[in-house]
């Protein structure tokens, strides 16, 4: 049987990188997407593209499938923020804010469409796509993370639809969020280990679980 692909949009140092190496090391190819296209290990296939423009989104994907197929599982780890003065939010240039609903945003939706595109020619495999996440969809305007808060607040949304238009196909569709045990926000460095664990326990399960799976490290699933 031809081995699982798994594509991680967003493979930088920390999430994505561990997430990688996880997939890997329980036997998927992994194709690692980044702004540079370099890759950490030559079993990885770097896929070069820059998430500013949503239009080569497409072209990204095309290449995982010309090179081994269409990915079983997709991780969506890229973000993009202009941090904005907090008491003058919108003082971040019209450019800048539309640059970063790029990345959050249409980017996400052009690989949500791609992925979905490759599933509908894909036999078996556990169908799943992660989305790496924060608090802010449910948190309320954090004014300084204006642009990121947007986008996050719309990537559950497309989750969310995604779930609900495609669940009855076996599609599965998962929004993370990881916090402290007391449910406050890890801050600027989430645990990329606990990451990885969760990602690749999402993907092998064939049922989806809360599409917005906010989890504990160590702990797992928590409702807060
Ligand atoms: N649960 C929480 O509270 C929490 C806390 C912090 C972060 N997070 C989330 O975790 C995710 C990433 O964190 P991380 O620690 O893994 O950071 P990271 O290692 O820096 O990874 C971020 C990735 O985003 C990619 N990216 C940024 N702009 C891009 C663009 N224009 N086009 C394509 N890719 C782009 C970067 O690409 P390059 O490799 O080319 O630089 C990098 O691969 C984000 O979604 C973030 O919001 C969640």
């Amino acid at each position: 049987m031809a081995a699982k692909i798994a594509f991680i949009l967003g493979a930088g140092p920390n999430v994505g990188q561990h997430v990688a190496k996880k997939f890997a090391a329980n036997g998927y190819r992994v194709a690692v997407l980044t702004r540079s296209g370099v890759t950490t290990s030559d079993d990885y296939l770097g896929v070069k593209a820059d998430f500013t423009d949503p239009l080569i989104v497409a072209s990204a994907f095309k290449q995982v499938r010309d090179t081994w197929g269409d990915p079983s599982i997709v991780v969506y780890n890229a973000s993009a923020l202009h941090v904005a003065p907090a008491d003058d939010a919108f003082s971040v240039p019209l450019t800048a804010f539309q640059e970063d609903l790029n990345v959050n945003v249409s980017s996400l939706y052009a690989a949500m469409q791609e992925t979905i595109k490759g599933w509908k020619n894909l036999e078996s495999s556990s169908k799943t796509f992660i989305f790496t996440g924060n608090l802010l969809n449910v948190a309320g305007a954090r004014p300084a993370l204006l642009t990121l808060g947007v986008g996050k607040a719309a990537a559950a949304h497309l989750i969310d639809g995604a779930v609900k238009s495609y669940s009855s196909q076996g599609y599965k569709f998962y929004y993370t969020d990881e916090r402290n045990p007391d449910g406050s926000p890890v801050g600027t460095s989430p645990d990329a280990k606990a990451h990885s664990e969760v990602y690749f326990q999402l993907a092998e399960d064939p049922r989806q679980r809360p599409w917005d799976y906010t989890f504990v490290k160590l702990k797992g699933f928590t409702k807060f």
